[in-house]
């Protein structure tokens, strides 16, 4: 039997409402008990100083393969997971091609587990090849292992191809996840439409083209009982439409990315493209609506919307390049400088939106360090100050608005399933 002791630190496990300074037993992968004494464990890990908290969970993650090995693979994408402190992460199946059959759910499974570094799991396309005509073969998408759908990277369109997929996901009380944006609005769009945009001459996507898709589902999602999960919520107008709809009870839940909560539209005034992301980098009201979000519950979860790509498609002119950033390896040290260290949220109510909500949204058993759950455990170290290096990005790709920053919160020791997967460097 293996056992490990994690001694003298604050455990804070939203699931359990629990943050006091205790020593925790891992036996055999698992969390075996609390307040144990140091008492010839294999591993006697300090943790005096530190956060334990629940592995934490990025629900929404662009591994790229297959497909785009040229952006980031499965294996370089779990390492960067592991090194922003993820123990388990969810994929998109924007892949070439897309994750819409059963086959494609096990290759990633299969990558994943020869990787073997994070959990994974597979969100699966609503439509077949992600083209929004035909509805994939979402039970078969279930039996193979699909934790929920979506064509992220574009909405699902049609209105009635929503409802039956909101119907059909119903019957395994799987979400739907939808990228939220009237394309109407939004075609040939750069940045977030407003004066910044209209100063640099450059096309908008205005909020109004989020707001109007996120009242369809949450209409669609009302009418039909269904689960929908608004992806990378970025406009005040979304977040009071997600505020009302929860006060009626409707089953919606909502994510929100660092990136919307730290940065606004003045950012492409630098016209670098790692400020180009879909949504885009919306106003400063926009922001604080996003943590006033945070703050009263609206928002559920916070992800990362990583999305890799090789730096020779982000060095094109901005109405070229593609939309996105890499996320995993940053996402921490933002909640703690941005949201904990700001005063807008505490450790326990931002780890409870990176542990326990997604696996709620997600329905999979992973976020709790209640006895007998998985040891997956992130210990973090919320003082201390690091400068963000690209270069040393785990991550295939390097394509980071926050280059240089200096951010406060870092993962410290990551175990997956009992076994030390990362250790920060020290100094
Ligand atoms: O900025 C984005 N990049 N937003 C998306 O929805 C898709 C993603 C990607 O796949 O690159």
């Amino acid at each position: 039997m293996s056992r490990t002791l994690i001694a003298g630190g604050r455990v804070i496990d939203p699931s359990q409402k629990l943050d006091r300074v205790t020593n925790l037993l891992i036996e055999d992968g698992r969390i075996a008990a609390y307040d144990v004494a140091p008492n010839g464990q294999d591993l006697t890990i300090d943790a005096r100083g530190k956060i334990v908290a629940p592995g934490l969970i990025d629900m929404h993650v662009h591994l790229r393969e297959p497909g785009r090995e040229e952006d980031e693979t499965i294996k370089t994408g779990t390492a960067a997971a592991l090194a922003g402190g993820f123990t388990s992460i969810a994929c998109m199946p924007n892949t070439e091609p897309p994750i819409d059959t059963q086959a494609q759910v096990e290759f990633v499974q299969h990558q994943a587990a020869l990787a073997g570094h994070c959990n994974v799991y597979v969100v699966a396309c609503v439509s077949k090849n992600r083209e929004g005509k035909e509805l994939a073969e979402l039970g078969q998408l279930v039996q193979a292992g699909a934790v929920a759908f979506t064509d992220d990277g574009s909405p699902v369109y049609d209105a009635e191809l929503m409802r039956r997929a909101f119907e059909y996901a119903l019957m395994f009380d799987k979400p739907i996840l939808n990228h939220a944006e009237v394309r109407e609005l939004t075609s040939g769009g750069v940045m977030h439409e407003g004066l910044v945009s209209l100063l640099l001459g450059l096309s908008g996507m205005p909020a109004a083209a989020e707001d109007a898709m996120v009242s369809r589902d949450i209409v669609l999602a009302e009418a039909t009982g269904g689960r929908i999960h608004i992806m990378h919520i970025s406009s005040g107008g979304s977040v009071e439409v997600v505020r009302r709809a929860k006060r009626r009870a409707v089953r919606v839940t909502t994510e929100v990315c660092p990136h919307h909560f730290t940065l606004n539209d003045e950012c492409l005034r630098s016209f670098d493209s790692n400020f180009k992301m879909s949504p885009p980098l919306r106003s400063a009201s926009d922001v604080e609506a996003c943590i006033a979000g945070l703050v009263d519950g609206t928002i559920d979860v916070i992800c990362t919307d990583h999305a890799p790509h090789a730096l020779e498609k982000k060095m094109q002119e901005l109405d070229q390049a593609p939309f996105g950033i890499v996320g995993l390896e940053t996402a921490l040290g933002l909640v703690g400088t941005r949201l904990v260290q700001a005063g807008h949220l505490t450790w326990p109510q931002a780890l409870e939106k990176m542990t326990i909500n997604p696996a709620r949204v997600l329905g999979i058993d992973k976020g709790t360090l209640a006895v007998g759950a998985d040891a997956d455990i992130t210990i973090i170290d919320p003082d201390r100050r690091w400068t963000v290096d690209t270069s040393r990005f785990a991550s295939k790709s390097s394509n980071s608005p926050f280059a240089g920053w200096v951010l406060t919160g870092r993962a410290d020791t990551v175990i997956v399933g009992g076994k030390v997967k990362h250790q920060a460097e020290r100094g």
